[in-house]
């Protein structure tokens, strides 16, 4: 039988341009105007399962499709692996400070530059391959095996709630394995076992019915930009911590074992200072960096908006002001009830002055998971196999709105394992991800299901 990794080895240049050809659609799940770009990556990564034998079908919702893709030749007594990933990328703006252009995709330095690049494209792609390479070798796998790749992850999965809901029998599995995150360095392999919620506001005061002259009147007429500013003060205290009362309550505490483990972690804390660029670090007081990025609620202003940015100086007196506000969250707290909490807050501290404006954005549930049991182990190996070292166990800073619902809805573990490095640029302009990564994530991924084979061989 051909070995598998000799596969993968020998066709890398072919499968780095079929990677290519997914990367230079602009599947932008935010923006109406890429709705039938969307759609075509959808239809892309169909077409890919459907010639590796998977059965393989788009599922229409009210918004981007999602893509289902079975293969259920290992028979009804074996398990099922559902795979997991998103075929949407966030917005390439600002265009002008990427280095190549985000939908032409290009390597330098041993990177491929481009939007979805490591989140997600490329990673989705690293178990599309995998799974055409052992069906083109073996003929089979060992495990029956479901792809769902939905498009609008990026957007908060609006729709894949519903979905999972009224397809619970279809995707029922033992376990979901998913590849949409980092490793904790490189050539340090790791398994991910919790990330952050979010709840993700718009926050809008208005005051006078337009844009005003400030000297005419200003003094006399509240300006919302001067109101929201300190209304977005009152968010935090100076140790750091939100002050929004009940924030806090539903955070359970990691325990002693977990802090110690993420201690003994080899964090370079002045590298990641100089990665981002900032002049310091600073977070809330008492704990580390990486309990902050991990284990910590967050409040960010994403963005604010208000009277006149242009270039050069315009006397005006705005007549609204906009902030984007979102929180990450941390179990148990719940995304709905800390909404509440800030609707309250914002409430109690808006003078009569202006009137205020919340819209909620997204939402999405925090997890933390379990990391034991036959899947999880079996992913160990498989990196040990390829990276030649232990993986290490990393939280995560970010979100993966549906992995908490997976896991309840489906009562199956999710299992995550990222191939993008930390610097990544996911979001941000020149987002890449590494080139050797490409062959070592899908010999991971086919190691995996080795894994699995001996596993239900001796077990
Ligand atoms: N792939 C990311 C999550 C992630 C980010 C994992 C960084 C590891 C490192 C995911 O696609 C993402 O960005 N999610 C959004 C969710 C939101 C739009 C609801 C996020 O975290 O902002
Ligand atoms: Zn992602």
């Amino acid at each position: 039988m051909t070995d598998p990794i000799r596969v993968v080895q020998s066709e890398m240049e072919e499968l780095t341009q079929e990677l290519f050809q997914l990367l230079r659609i602009p599947s932008v799940s935010a923006h109406s105007e890429r709705r039938e770009d969307t759609r075509a990556a959808a239809q892309w990564v169909a077409d890919h399962l459907r010639s590796s034998g998977l059965d393989a079908t788009l599922v229409e919702t009210s918004g981007h499709p999602v893509v289902l893709g079975e293969w259920r030749g290992a028979g009804p007594e074996a398990p099922t692996l559902l795979i997991y990933g998103h075929y949407d990328v966030q917005p390439a703006e600002p265009l002008e400070l990427w280095t190549s252009p985000p939908f032409d995709p290009q390597i330098r330095d041993g990177r491929i530059y481009g939007r979805g690049t490591a989140d997600d494209k490329g990673q989705l792609y690293l178990h599309l391959k995998a799974l055409e390479i052992l069906l083109r070798t073996r003929g089979s796998l060992p495990v029956n095996v479901i792809v769902l790749a939905e498009g609008e992850e990026e957007i908060g999965s609006p729709h894949l709630l519903p979905f999972l809901q009224s397809n619970r029998d279809r995707l029922a599995c033992d376990a979901v394995v998913i590849s949409d995150s980092q490793m904790f360095a490189p050539g340090q392999p790791s398994l991910l076992y919790s990330l952050r919620g979010l709840s993700y506001v718009e926050i809008r005061l208005r005051g006078a019915r337009s844009d005003l002259h400030s000297g005419a009147y200003g003094g006399a007429v509240p300006n919302p930009a001067t109101i929201l500013s300190r209304l977005l003060a009152t968010l935090h205290d100076d140790q750091g911590r939100i002050t929004i009362p009940g924030f806090y309550d539903g955070v359970r505490e990691w325990d002693a074992a977990a802090r110690e483990s993420i201690r003994k972690l080899p964090f370079d804390e002045e590298a990641f200072r100089q990665q981002v660029g900032s002049p310091r670090l600073e977070g809330e007081a008492g704990f580390s960096t990486l309990e902050r990025l991990w284990t910590r609620p967050t409040c960010e202003v994403n963005g604010l908006h208000s009277g006149y940015t242009g270039e050069g100086a315009k006397t005006v007196l705005p007549g609204e002001a906009m902030a984007k506000v979102s929180f990450r969250l941390v179990p148990d707290q719940d995304p709905l009830e800390v909404e509440k909490l800030l609707r309250a807050h914002l409430a109690r501290h808006t003078p009569s002055s202006v009137s205020l404006d919340v819209t909620s954005l997204h939402s999405g549930p925090p997890w933390r998971g379990n990391p034991d049991g036959p899947f999880f182990h079996a992913a160990e190996r498989a990196l040990e196999r390829t990276f030649g070292k232990e993986p290490v166990l990393t939280g995560e800073g970010g979100s993966i709105p549906i992995v908490a619902d997976f896991e309840r809805e489906l009562n199956a573990p999710a299992i995550l394992l990222g191939f993008a490095l930390p610097g990544a640029n996911m979001h941000a302009p020149d987002e890449w991800f590494p080139y050797a990564h490409l062959e070592l994530g899908i010999a991971t991924l086919i190691h995996l299901f080795e894994e699995l084979e001996e596993e239900n061989a001796t077990g």
